[in-house]
């Protein structure tokens, strides 16, 4: 099982140079894929330093190009790189731009594919399926690049997707890494807790961004970290904004928009609660649930305290509130 691993990162490691070399060196690849980052802002630097590739339009240019150099079909397959269908063999990532996924160690999990077709019937990006090396619960991408910056900042930004990890980057901002589109899991913010206890979500300015930063909150809060939420303008994921903005206007609105995590819901919440006295006893209570994760007692009660000021509500109501919940859970 641990040769089996071995072959499959060897498979996933040449996968890498294999599109990296394609992007640079390769006619089409230089025209489609190395055209496509620069259109999108990605200097030469950014572009080697996330390793990123292209593969090209073709059904099998990759695989035939790996057995070529004695890869085996067993573990280009495993790796998901290759698809076998009625014994003939095809490219799982055709015609897309390639970001390979690293691990913390630098070792290729797995790769995301984006397609540049405009057909919305296309999948926007393709991932490598689960096997024994890419687990997605597991993986954290940009971890690679940013881990030395997360322990440095003591901070982490969280954001959904590749291109955020990038911009950011790029931007200057290194201590970023994406979940990747999919629900936060508790393993992702483990891997993150190995360098910093303080986390800021960085989630989409769109109803699924939302969504996904209040569930992202209460994790984070489970598990014992300090969380911090900046909110984007409606419409802005972290790539957008930061496409035409300098480097000091997006650190500038990191720190004026960074806000803890009572203040987030709050703000979002009040909106839609005006003074409807029912509606605002269910966002105490919902802040309260989310205070009620927080394993250190102390951290408890100065949230509370902190909800207590912006809701103008005493302190001891909301003592009740959270002695309530905490009971009902046991
Ligand atoms: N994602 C995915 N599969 C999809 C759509 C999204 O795996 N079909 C993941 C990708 O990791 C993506 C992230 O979810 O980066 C966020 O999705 P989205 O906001 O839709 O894409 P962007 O990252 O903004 O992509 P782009 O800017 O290239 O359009
Ligand atoms: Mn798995
Ligand atoms: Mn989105
Ligand atoms: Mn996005
Ligand atoms: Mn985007």
């Amino acid at each position: 099982r641990s040769n089996e691993k071995e072959s499959m990162f060897l498979v996933s490691e040449y996968a890498k140079n294999y599109f990296s070399d394609i992007l640079w060196n390769n006619e089409k690849g230089k025209a489609i894929g190395l055209s496509y980052f620069k259109e999108r802002g990605f200097t030469d630097e950014t572009i080697r330093k996330f390793e990123l590739g292209y593969s090209l339009d073709e059904w099998s240019a990759f695989t035939d190009a790996a057995e070529n150099k004695k890869y085996e079909i067993e573990f280009l397959e495993k790796t998901g790189l290759s698809i076998v269908k009625d014994n003939r063999k095809f490219d799982r990532f055709k015609g897309r731009v390639m970001f390979p996924i690293h691990s913390m160690s630098g070792r290729i999990l797995g790769f995301g594919g984006r397609t540049l077709s405009t057909d919305k019937k296309a999948a926007k990006y393709l991932n490598s399926p689960e096997s024994i090396i890419y687990h997605k619960s597991k993986i954290l991408y940009g971890i690679y690049q940013a881990k030395q910056s997360i322990a440095r900042e003591d901070n982490c930004f969280l954001v959904e997707g590749y291109t955020d990890v990038i911009s950011m980057f790029q931007s200057g901002v290194e201590n970023v890494v994406a979940s990747s589109g999919t629900a936060l899991s508790s393993d992702q913010i483990r891997l993150i807790n190995r360098l910093t206890n303080n986390i800021t979500v960085l989630f989409d300015g769109d109803a699924a961004g939302i969504r996904a930063s209040f569930r992202g909150i209460d994790l984070i809060l489970e598990q014992g970290l300090n969380v911090k939420v900046v909110a984007f303008p409606e419409g802005d994921d972290p790539d957008s904004f930061a496409k035409s903005r300098s480097s000091e206007e997006i650190t500038e609105y990191l720190t004026s928009h960074s806000q803890d995590f009572i203040q987030f819901k709050t703000s979002l919440l009040l909106e839609g609660t005006k003074n409807d006295p029912i509606k605002r006893a269910e966002l105490i209570r919902d802040i309260v649930a989310s205070i009620s994760k927080i394993p250190n007692n102390i951290q408890k009660e100065i949230y509370l305290q902190e909800c207590a000021r912006i809701m103008n509500i005493s302190e001891s109501v909301l003592f009740n509130e959270l002695s309530q919940i905490l009971k009902r859970e046991n």
